[in-house]
């Protein structure tokens, strides 16, 4: 027997007899985002989490998506293979400073990225994620002064398209994407000129790449801000032969599984987030082994958190 099958297979035997159900992320190991029940952006994952069945969510992903997960299904148990699997991006701004950020802004609404802790979430109106950050803004009255974090490209990126001038952006980033820039994606979309660009809103390359747009260097109909489940249902619909992918590259396996025909390459092919790898085989099969790791959100943190999560799944259905 191949032992990947034999992997496979008891995956699927102790996911079925403890009533799990499998989400995995889109920048998840190919192994994983293969045996999951689900695999999608972190909306869609929210989203399946707070509609499932299931008495267990086994969250192949990282530590505030599984606790994004126990906030909508409290009741539900709650596993991440790896507890370790962080995001530098959520830790750019703690509960403390978002209080100080508030103190000085009286009235602010408050629209935290889900990529924070749950304390931070605590302190939110209302939480967003890359596919809906437009729509959740553009859901706040005009004239209200409104606090974003803590990415700042997302930021930018949601102020260009709202037009806001009373939306203070948060100086946070995420490592990975930060890391894709603007000299690396122009130099590779100078050499494909017929290639599609999709582009993560967190990635610091996204400013110069609308810029190559706007200087009628790469057609502005190939430039794309998308979030990773956008990118999949885009990688359906659009006619180009090679698409530029520049976001986290666990990303490359869902985009060949949905169109296999287009060839697809990584901008910047470091752009490894070595949280998202903690999800390792071995660590999947633990998790549903030993019933490790459970994640918790203290009782009174996860019920003020709710609201803004719940505004979340609801904006941009
Ligand atoms: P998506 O919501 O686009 O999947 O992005 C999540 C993310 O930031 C993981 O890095
Ligand atoms: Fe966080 Fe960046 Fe990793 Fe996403 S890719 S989980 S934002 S560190």
């Amino acid at each position: 027997v191949d032992p990947d099958s034999a992997w496979r297979d008891e995956v699927r035997r102790l996911a079925k007899e403890r009533d799990a159900v499998l989400l995995a992320h889109n920048y998840q190991l190919p192994e994983i985002q293969d045996i999951a029940d689900h695999t999608g952006d972190s909306l869609a994952l929210s989203r399946i989490a707070a509609a499932s069945d299931a008495s267990t969510i086994i969250f192949c992903g990282v530590h505030f998506m599984a606790e994004t997960a126990k906030i909508l299904a409290p009741e539900k148990t709650v596993l991440i293979p790896d507890a370790r699997a962080g995001c530098s991006l959520a830790d750019s701004i703690t509960a403390d400073q978002l209080r100080e950020w508030k103190a000085e802004h009286p009235g602010a609404v408050v629209v935290s990225y889900v990529n924070t802790t749950a304390d931070v979430k605590a302190e939110t109106d209302i939480c967003c994620t890359s596919s809906n950050a437009v729509d959740v803004v553009r859901s706040i009255p005009a004239d209200q002064e409104v606090l974003f974090l803590p990415d700042q490209f997302l930021g930018a990126h949601v102020k260009r398209e709202t037009g806001r001038d009373n939306l203070h952006i948060w100086a946070g980033e995420c490592h990975v994407h930060a890391g894709i820039n603007g000299p690396e994606l122009a130099e590779r979309a100078a050499a494909n000129p017929d290639a599609d660009l999709f582009i993560h809103p967190e990635c610091g390359c996204a400013t110069s790449a609308l810029y190559l747009a706007g200087e009628g260097i790469v057609p502005s109909a190939q430039v794309k801000i998308l979030s990773t489940g956008d990118m999949v249902t885009q990688a359906r619909a659009t006619s180009a032969k090679s698409v530029l992918v520049a976001t986290e590259i666990g990303m490359l396996h869902q985009l060949r599984r949905a169109a296999p025909e287009i060839e697809f390459s990584a901008v910047n092919d470091r752009a490894s987030c070595r949280y998202m790898k903690m999800i390792t085989p071995a660590a999947l099969l633990r998790a549903l082994r030993e019933n490790k790791d459970e994640v918790h959100v203290d009782v009174e943190t996860a019920a003020r958190a709710r609201g803004a999560v719940q505004r979340m799944i609801e904006i941009g259905k």
